[in-house]
Parts: structure tokens; C-alpha cells; sequence
């Protein structure tokens, strides 16, 4: 906008001076009338209450000030606007009051210098953040990091696979970098039990480019994101509550029996036709968790119920991204792949949203009437009311209850859901392990009878079956990220306040330290010889400590009730001509395996 030659004029104690670009006085005008160097004529105000230019032409230079401090050139009068400053008559600009040139001596005096002076600067502060960023002392060793960016481009793909060989290379405990962002691994069982058992390792990362403070559930609330105070009492809640759901009448028992019935009802429908069990089975599964936090349950079919729990995988499958859009926030600047999928997320967490909105909703309409079993939300409610379990009731507000559903609803869908279509993957390839269990079930119950939480003990190839399931689908192979809340000395090592902790459970699921041939699928390595069911030290699909998973005990139910009663009721087969393998998945937070068709052949 600004084009002359000259940078600007200052007049001090009285003088008018006009600059040139590199700070040189052009010419000195003193007081009254005068012409610039151009030619032009100028008219100071010798009343000292402003100064005049005459002749001024359109686009070309204006000037400020009574004091005439300062005085620079603008495109058109009309950028010089009427103001308490100035006014215009004709191309004479009158300006009237004093301004502060500081600014403009500064400029004058630095402006070639600007540029460099700039990059110096940028400089300066970039390789503050870098040293910042660096290895700490007696931070763990691990692979070079590239500034500012981390190790974030050799984590393509299947992550997991590339930690595994770090992992190989430096060792249990390694320390890598997502950005600027600190990152500690942790590959032994008995290392990932002692820092997991501390309050120090509790905390959650609280920075995400899906659910940031604007979104309609920004990160830190509900349970699996909050930490500190609210989420210990939140989790106390959750724990106790689900727990009391299940006892009693066996309610929570009956539900998942329900759906159980439901899926196979479905399943023998398909009449040996192949079918992609994905979106009923989920829907199955959900439904015991919905039952249990909002007292309902919803069709399998039903394409909206179908909607939303396809919502809560395509947020799974985005879920890697953010830590790419945390390591380099331009990139949701412009229209690429990776912003698409981080609005989509954003825009599936608002549907979700409002979902448990409604559905909390209707429950206060209906409250009172299914009072015999009482769901999550009511219990909350009265939580919010007694303060009976808890000792932080006024945190019983609306915000933290649609977290915490969101947050039972999607952990409590897609992980059983995921690890029963991990179950037909194995049983595929390993036909005689199925045959092994249908025997067992038709020996020791009878394939006509629905299968209950009491035969579990009856049935302890079924139930290694599951765990081996359990420990080679990986289904969250890399747990959920945990952070330091402080400063924690490990073995020799320091992890620093705020750096996030990933546990490695893929590699202690495959770690021959604790597996014998860990690449075989095989079950009986959780029976003794007596055929009772062991517990091995490194088997940890719900993690451990403080943090461990809290739906464990709900989910090992489901996790039995269906597989067990799927593999009374049908053999497992692949359609002619098609292939089925577990190294074929799809890798984010869950591991889940690629879509596939199988036939359901119905035993009875
Ligand atoms: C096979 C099924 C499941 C597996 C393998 C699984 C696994 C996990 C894992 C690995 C964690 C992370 C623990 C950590 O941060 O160290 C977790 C957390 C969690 N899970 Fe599960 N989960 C399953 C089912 C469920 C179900 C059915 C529910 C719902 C009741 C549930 C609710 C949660 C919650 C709320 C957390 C967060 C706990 C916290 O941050 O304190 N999970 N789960």
C-alpha cells in the first residue's frame, strides 16, 4: 500500500525532515512553506496545531500530525479518513493531533534491517524449543528423533510393528518422540505392573485436535480421558456401579444372554449364505452396554442404532491421526486427507453427543418406571442427589455424565465386538481348535442348552481358547496412552512430569520371555496339566494398574457368552474360493481384522 520514496518525514523540536528508506535525512524543511524533495509544496502549520500538505495528489502521500511527528505515504486520501486525527480538504490533509513516533523512528531506523532481524528471531526461538524438546538427562535411550517432527514418519502404518523392533534394539524401557512431544515405551510385563500401580503414571494426555475445548465434549471429562480427582471419583463410581448391575438377579447375565439369542437368531437366518457378521454382531454387543447405562435396547437392524456404532469405528480408525495433527497443527490449515478425517471425527463426536443427550432425556421422562433394574444413569442421578458412593458429588454434572456414557458406550462396543470377530479369524485357521471346543461344550453342557456364566468352570478349553484369542488378536495393541504427573525414576531412568507412557502389551503378548513359541495359536499354554486354567505373568489384554481397563469383568462375561454359545450353536466356514488371515487388519488404537464373509453353519 505504502510506495514512495520516501520512508518517511520526521519533524522534531520543530524541524521537518524527510527520510529516505535507509534512514537518511533527505532534506530538511524547517517551519512555513516549503516544498519536499519531490517538488512537492508543503504547508506547515506554524500554529503548531497541525500541519498542512497542499497539492496533494490522489494515491500519493498523506502525512499525520500537529507536532508532525510523523508522516507516510498512503494509497488514496480516502485511507487517510476523517477522524479526530485529521481531515481532508480538496487534496490538502490537515492532521491535528500529536502521535507517538517512536514506532516510526524505530522503523526508520531498522527498516532495512527487518528481514534478517526477523529469520534471526525465528532462529532464535526454534532452537530454544528444539534444546528444549531434546533428551533430558537420563531420559531413556532410543531411536533419533528428526526436530520438532519426532519419530512421528517412522510410525506409519502398523506402529506397533516398528515399536516392536525398537524395542528390539534399545531395550524394555526406550524413549522416542511424537513432535516435540516425549514418549516413554514400556515392554516388560513386570516394569509396565510396578509403574502402573503408581499415581504418578494415572494421568491422561490432555491436548486432542479432535475434541478440543470448542467441541461439544472436549477432552479431560468423562472417564477415560480425565484424570486427577475427577476421574478417581468417576472411576470409583463407574466400578461400583457396574459391579452392583451385575449382581443381584443376574440382570446383567439375562441381557447378555438376550443378545446372544438375538445374534444367533440372525446368524441361522443368513441359511449358509456368506455374511459379514460385523455390523449385527456390534450391535449385539452394544446393546448389553446401552441396556446397562441407559436401560434400553435397540434393533439389530435398525439403521440409526447401526449409524452410531459405525460412527464409534470410524473414530477408532481416525483416532492415529491426531497425533499427527498434534505434531503439526498447519495441516488442518488446508484441505488434505488428514484434516478431512479430523473434521470427520469432530462431527461424529457431535452426533454422538447429542445421542446420549437424547437418551438421557427420555430417561428423565421415563424415570421411575424400571425401577427393578436400575441402570447407570439413574444410579448417577441419585449419586448426583446422596453422594453415597463417592465424595465428589457437585462433579456430578450433565458435562461428565454424557462423558462418561460417551465413553462406556464407545469402549464397551467396539472392543468385545472386534475381539469375537477376532475369535472366528483364529477358529478359521485352526479348525481343529474349534472342533476341540465344540466338544468340550457338547460333552460337558449338551449343544442344545444356551451356555450361562456357571458352566464357565465346566468348560476351561473354551475359556483358554479365549484368552489365546485374547493375546494374539492384540486388540489394543498398544494401550491407551497414560502421562506423568510428576517426575518418576525407573529403573535407572527419568520420565519427566507430562510425558506421555506407552505400554507395549503386543510385545509382551509375543515376548518369548514370557510365551513358548509366541507365534503359535495355541491354547493350551493357559491350562496346567490337570486342564485347569492358568493366569501367566505377561498376559495383560486390559492392561494393569491403577488405569486397567474398567469394563474387565462385564467384558470377560460377554467375551465367554458369545464365543461359547457362536461355537455351540455353528461351525465356522470360509466361502469356496476366499481367504481368511490374521496378519491381514486393520491397525489404529484397536486392531481390528479386514472385513470379512464367513458361512454360518448351524449345528442344530
Ligand atoms: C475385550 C474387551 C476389552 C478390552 C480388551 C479392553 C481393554 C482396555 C484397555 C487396554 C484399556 C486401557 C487401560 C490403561 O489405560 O492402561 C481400557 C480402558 C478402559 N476400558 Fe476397556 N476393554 C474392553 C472392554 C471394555 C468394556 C466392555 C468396557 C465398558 C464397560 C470398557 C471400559 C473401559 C474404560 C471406561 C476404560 C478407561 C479406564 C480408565 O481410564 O480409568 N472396556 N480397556
Amino acid at each position: 500500500m505504502y510506495d514512495l520514496p520516501v520512508q518517511l518525514i520526521v519533524r522534531l523540536k520543530g524541524d521537518v525532515v524527510l527520510v529516505n528508506k535507509s534512514g537518511e535525512t533527505v532534506r530538511q524543511l524547517g517551519t512555513g512553506t516549503g516544498k519536499d524533495f519531490m517538488g512537492t509544496p508543503i504547508q506547515l502549520n506554524d500554529a503548531g496545531k497541525g500541519l498542512c500538505l497542499a497539492n496533494i495528489s490522489q494515491g500519493e502521500f498523506c502525512l499525520h500530525d500537529d507536532a508532525a511527528v510523523h508522516y507516510e505515504a498512503m494509497t488514496a486520501h480516502k485511507t487517510a479518513q476523517a477522524s479526530e486525527r485529521q481531515h481532508c480538504t480538496g487534496n490538502t490533509l490537515y492532521l491535528q493531533q500529536p502521535t507517538d513516533c517512536t514506532f516510526l523512528r524505530w522503523k526508520s531506523k531498522f527498516a532495512g534491517m527487518a528481514l534478517p532481524l526477523l529469520i534471526a528471531a525465528v532462529v532464535v526461538i526454534l532452537t530454544f524449543l528444539w534444546l528444549k524438546s531434546r533428551r533430558p538427562k537420563k531420559f531413556p535411550p532410543g531411536p533419533p528423533a528428526i526436530p520438532f517432527l519426532g519419530n512421528i514418519f517412522s510410525l506409519r502404518g502398523k506402529p506397533a510393528v516398528k515399536i516392536l523392533e525398537w524395542k528390539e534394539k534399545y531395550g524394555d524401557i526406550f524413549g522416542m518422540f511424537n513432535g516435540r512431544k516425549r514418549v516413554v515405551v514400556i515392554s516388560d510385563f513386570y516394569i509396565l505392573r510396578k509403574l502402573f500401580g503408581e499415581e504418578a503414571a494415572s494421568g491422561r494426555v490432555l491436548q486432542s485436535s479432535i475434541r478440543d475445548k470448542d467441541s461439544s465434549l472436549p477432552i479431560g471429562i468423562g472417564l477415560i480421558s480425565s484424570q486427577g480427582d475427577l476421574w478417581k471419583t468417576h472411576r470409583r463410581f463407574a466400578l461400583s456401579t457396574l459391579r452392583d448391575l451385575g449382581m443381584g438377579k443376574n440382570w446383567m447375565e439375562d441381557t447378555i444372554i438376550a443378545e446372544v439369542e438375538g445374534i444367533c437368531q440372525a446368524l441361522r437366518e443368513t441359511k449358509g449364505k456368506p455374511f459379514n457378521p460385523k455390523v449385527q454382531l456390534t450391535n449385539s454387543v452394544s446393546n448389553v452396554i446401552c441396556a446397562l447405562i441407559f436401560g434400553k435396547r435397540f434393533e439389530l437392524t435398525d439403521p440409526k442404532f447401526s449409524r452410531l456404532t459405525n460412527l464409534i469405528a470410524e473414530n477408532i480408525a481416525i483416532l492415529k491421526l491426531d497425533f499427527v495433527a498434534q505434531t503439526a497443527p498447519f495441516v488442518l490449515w488446508f484441505p488434505n486427507a488428514v484434516r478431512t478425517q479430523i473434521f470427520k471425527a469432530r462431527r461424529n463426536i457431535s452426533a454422538l453427543t447429542e445421542f446420549m443427550k437424547q437418551m438421557i432425556k427420555e430417561h428423565v421422562a421415563t424415570s421411575g418406571e424400571n425401577l427393578d433394574a436400575p441402570d447407570y444413569l439413574y444410579a448417577y442421578q441419585q449419586e448426583k442427589l446422596t453422594g453415597a458412593k463417592t465424595d465428589g458429588k457437585e462433579s456430578f454434572n450433565e458435562l461428565q455424565l454424557v462423558g462418561s456414557l460417551f465413553d462406556l458406550f464407545a469402549a464397551g462396543t467396539e472392543t468385545t465386538s472386534t475381539t469375537i470377530l477376532w475369535m472366528m479369524v483364529f477358529m478359521i485357521e485352526n479348525p481343529d481348535v474349534m472342533e476341540k471346543v465344540q466338544r468340550e461344550i457338547d460333552d460337558k453342557v449338551g449343544r442344545q442348552n444356551i451356555l450361562t456364566n456357571s458352566d464357565r468352570p465346566r468348560l476351561p478349553y473354551t475359556e483358554a481358547v479365549i484368552l489365546e484369542v485374547q493375546r494374539c488378536g492384540n486388540l489394543v495393541p498398544l494401550g491407551v496412552p497414560h502421562q506423568s504427573r510428576e517426575d518418576i525414576q525407573l529403573e535407572g531412568y527419568t520420565i519427566p512430569k507430562d510425558t506421555l507412557i506407552i505400554s507395549n502389551l503386543f510385545s509382551i503378548h509375543r515376548d518369548p520371555r514370557y510365551w513358548k513359541n509366541p507365534e503359535k495359536f495355541d491354547p493350551t499354554r493357559f491350562l496346567d496339566e490337570n486342564d485347569k486354567l492358568l493366569r501367566p505373568d505377561g498376559f495383560v489384554p486390559f492392561s494393569i494398574g491403577k488405569r486397567a481397563c474398567l469394563g474387565e469383568a462385564l467384558a470377560k462375561m460377554e467375551l465367554f457368552l458369545f464365543i461359547a454359545n457362536l461355537l455351540r450353536c455353528f461351525t465356522l466356514e470360509l466361502p469356496k474360493g476366499k481367504t481368511l488371515s490374521h496378519n491381514d487388519y486393520q491397525s489404529s488404537i484397536v486392531n481390528s481384522p479386514d472385513p470379512f464373509e464367513l458361512v454360518f453353519v448351524p449345528r442344530f
